[in-house]
């Protein structure tokens, strides 16, 4: 058996985030539904400076809408990012127009019909029809869970996507597996990840298993940037920086 249940995106749990015109993006169908409501000349709120929301902003940006991004850490992309590089998608996305907000949040959405205007954390209000809220995933391990498998951030594996139960394995979003290389768990959310791990795992499950040890890389194209991060920094020695950032 093969568990490759995924993960969802985190819901913003505030008053009003029912309202319509506050979307997710998770599949191509809320793509969709956000491209169809993107106002002319509006305002769009993004909810989160991370993957979602930063690709979100360059998107809309392209489109002609005005955007603002709130983000309730200090810096864009904490998850993955060092502060250099953080402060450096900072700088991107500011001289594209982007009016990004750090340590800050929503405390409300408002309107009558559909959303009209957002509260923030500092007590400013937004006028806007459409946001778009990337807080993060939370992995679908309960099926795991209630089977009685370990469980801790996502399903825990070893580096051949086995659990706890050897006749069961897991792969993809929903995984923490072991990573030889890193010598320790990490639970990748990428396409990358999502499709090599399951490859691995199916390999395992026919008893030609090879240890799934791959670095992490992403990737990510915002406006006329390519961003390609190799490994996961966790803590660090030292900075290096080559050549010059803005260009
Ligand atoms: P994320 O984890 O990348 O970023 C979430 C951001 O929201 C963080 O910066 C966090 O500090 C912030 N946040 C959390 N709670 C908040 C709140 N209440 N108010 C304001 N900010 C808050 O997750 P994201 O962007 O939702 O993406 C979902 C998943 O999809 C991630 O795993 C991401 O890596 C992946 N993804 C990967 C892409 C790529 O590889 N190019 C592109 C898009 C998404």
């Amino acid at each position: 058996l093969l568990l490759a249940t995924g993960a969802r995106p985190r819901i913003l749990p505030v008053p009003g985030a029912e309202l319509g015109g506050v979307h997710y993006l998770r599949v191509i169908e809320d793509t969709l539904a956000i491209r169809e409501r993107v106002p002319d000349g509006g305002t769009v709120l993004i909810v989160g400076g991370g993957w979602i929301g930063l690709e979100a902003a360059a998107g809309l940006r392209k489109l002609g809408a005005e955007v603002v991004v709130v983000e309730a850490a200090p810096q864009l992309c904490g998850r993955v990012l060092t502060p250099e590089l953080g402060q450096w998608m900072l700088e991107l996305h500011r001289s594209h127009g982007v009016d990004v907000r750090l340590e800050t949040g929503v405390e409300s959405f408002q309107g009558g019909g559909g959303l009209e205007r957002a509260v923030l954390g500092d007590g400013r209000v937004i006028d806007a029809s459409l946001a778009i809220v990337g807080i993060g995933v939370v992995p679908n391990a309960e099926l795991a869970e209630a089977a009685g498998l370990d469980v801790d951030n996502g399903i825990v594996v070893d580096e051949f996507a086995r659990t706890s139960d050897p006749d069961i394995f897991a792969a993809g979003d929903v995984a923490n597996h072991f990573n030889p290389r890193l010598s320790r768990p990490v639970r990748l959310e990428s396409w990358e990840n999502a499709q090599n791990q399951p490859i691995a795992a199916a390999k395992a499950m026919l008893d030609k298993g090879e240890p799934y040890a791959d670095v992490p890389w992403f990737w990510s194209d915002q406006y006329d940037v390519n961003i390609q991060l190799t490994g996961l920094p966790r803590d660090w020695d030292a900075t290096a920086t080559r050549g010059d950032p803005a260009a």
